[in-house]
């Protein structure tokens, strides 16, 4: 009986980390691999070209892919994410 509770409350603790790893890991690896080309001025510029969340993660993904960096899907979301939250605010 103990044993359950505990397990019980460990669950919404398990999810607020993992959702705070996939924060720090977009960040990681924007600082890591994608200041050589443009700084963080893009997201931001006023005619950048992104317009929607979906073209984000394209664009993600075409930045990536020219750096031949192979990443799994879980980290162009990671970026993706981070990137919408700090610049784009897409819904
Ligand atoms: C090899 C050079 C290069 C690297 C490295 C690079 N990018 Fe880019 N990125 C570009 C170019 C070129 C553009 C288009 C700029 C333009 O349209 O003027 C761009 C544009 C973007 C945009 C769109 C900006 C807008 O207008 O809204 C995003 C988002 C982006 N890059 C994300 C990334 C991410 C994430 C990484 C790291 C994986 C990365 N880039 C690394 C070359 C690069």
């Amino acid at each position: 009986m103990n044993r359950l509770i505990k397990t019980a409350a460990l669950v919404p603790l398990l999810a607020a980390t993992q959702a705070l790893q996939a924060a720090d890991t977009g960040k990681a690896l924007v600082e890591i691999n994608c200041t050589s080309c443009h700084s963080d001025a893009v997201y931001t510029r006023e005619n950048r070209r992104i317009t929607t969340l979906e073209g984000l993660k394209n664009q993600v993904k075409r930045c990536e892919l020219s750096l031949g960096l192979k990443w799994f899907d879980d980290d162009v979301n990671a970026v993706t994410s981070y990137l919408n939250t700090n610049y784009y605010h897409f819904k």
